[in-house]
C-alpha cells in the first residue's frame, strides 16, 4: 500500500475494528432470515453498532474533527475538517443476507473531499484514496476502465425513491435509459460500492439522483484519483446539485450526460 498518510492510517484503523463488527452482524442476519420476527430490528442496532466504533476510533485519533453521519447526524467541531460516514451502505442487501454493502468513510478539508475509504468487509476489498496519490484496491493501484461506447458498458444506478412519482423517468433511468441504446444497466444495492467499481474499471459508469453525502463523499475522490470523471446530469461541471450524480470513465461522460439531460 503506497498510500500510508496519517489519515489514511487512522480511517484504515477505524474500517478494520468496525467491520469485525459487521462481519459477525452478518451472520446473525443470516440466522435471522427464517424467524418470525425477520432481522429488520437487530439490523438497526447493528448499524448503531458499527457507526459507534467507527466515530470512537476517528474521534481518538482526530478529537477536534466535524463528524457527518448517517444515523447520528452532524458532530460539529471545527468545521474545516470533517468525516463522513456511512456505517453501512447496502442497507437492504444486508438485511436480506446478501454479501454486497461497505463501510463509507470520506474526510473533507474546506469543502473539498481529500481522502476516503469504501470497505467491503465480506470480501475484504478496501478501495481507498488521497487526494493527488492515485486510488488503490487492497494494495493495488487502480484506474477507470477505457471503454469508450456506451453500448459495450455496464452502467449501475441505484434507488429508485421517485419511481412511482415520475413513471416514465423511472423507465427511463432504471431500465433503458434511451429508447435508442441499449445498455447494460446494473442495480447492486450499494451506492459507495457503485462508485468504487467504476473506479476499479469493474464498471464504467454510475448515475442516481437523491443521493445523500455519506452514500458518495469517500466515491467521489476513490473515482476522481483512478481518473474517472464526477460530475452533474449535464455533464459538464463538478457541482453535484441535489446530490445528482454522474460518474464514469471520463470516455462515456458525454454520451451518459446526453441521455440523462
Ligand atoms: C442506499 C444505497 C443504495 C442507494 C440508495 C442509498 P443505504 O444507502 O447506497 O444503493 O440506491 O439511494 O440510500 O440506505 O444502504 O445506506
Ligand atoms: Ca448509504
Ligand atoms: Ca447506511
Amino acid at each position: 500500500m503506497k498510500l500510508n498518510s496519517a489519515n489514511i492510517n487512522v480511517m484504515v484503523k477505524a474500517c478494520r475494528k468496525a467491520s469485525k463488527v459487521l462481519i459477525r452482524d452478518f451472520g446473525e442476519v443470516e440466522n435471522l432470515q427464517v424467524s418470525i420476527k425477520g432481522p429488520g430490528d437487530f439490523v438497526t442496532a447493528s448499524d448503531k453498532r458499527v457507526e459507534k466504533i467507527l466515530i470512537e476510533e476517528l474521534q481518538k485519533a482526530r478529537p477536534t474533527y466535524s463528524i457527518l453521519s448517517e444515523e447520528i447526524g452532524k458532530i460539529n467541531n471545527d468545521e474545516s475538517f470533517k468525516w463522513i460516514i456511512d456505517p453501512i451502505d447496502g442497507t437492504a442487501n444486508f438485511l436480506h443476507g446478501i454479501p454486497h454493502f461497505a463501510i463509507s468513510v470520506g474526510l473533507e478539508r474546506d469543502k473539498e473531499i481529500i481522502c476516503g475509504i469504501i470497505y467491503d468487509p465480506i470480501k475484504d476489498e478496501m478501495f481507498i484514496a488521497e487526494k493527488g496519490n492515485g486510488s488503490y484496491l487492497n494494495n493495488q493501484r487502480i484506474r477507470v476502465s477505457s471503454r469508450s461506447k456506451l453500448k459495450d458498458c455496464v452502467i449501475f444506478t441505484g434507488g429508485p425513491k421517485h419511481e412511482a412519482e415520475n413513471r416514465e423517468l423511472a423507465l427511463k433511468e432504471y431500465y433503458n435509459f434511451s429508447s435508442k441504446v441499449l445498455i447494460p444497466i446494473r442495480k447492486m444495492g450499494s451506492a459507495s460500492l457503485d462508485m468504487a467499481y467504476v473506479a476499479a474499471g469493474r464498471s464504467d459508469g454510475f448515475f442516481q439522483r437523491n443521493l445523500n453525502y455519506w452514500d458518495i463523499a469517500a466515491g467521489i475522490i476513490i473515482v476522481k484519483e483512478a481518473g474517472g470523471f464526477v460530475t452533474d446530469y449535464k455533464g459538464d461541471s463538478d457541482y453535484i446539485e441535489n446530490k445528482t450524480i454522474l460518474v464514469n470513465n471520463s470516455r462515456v461522460s458525454k454520451e451518459m450526460a446526453e441521455i440523462l439531460k
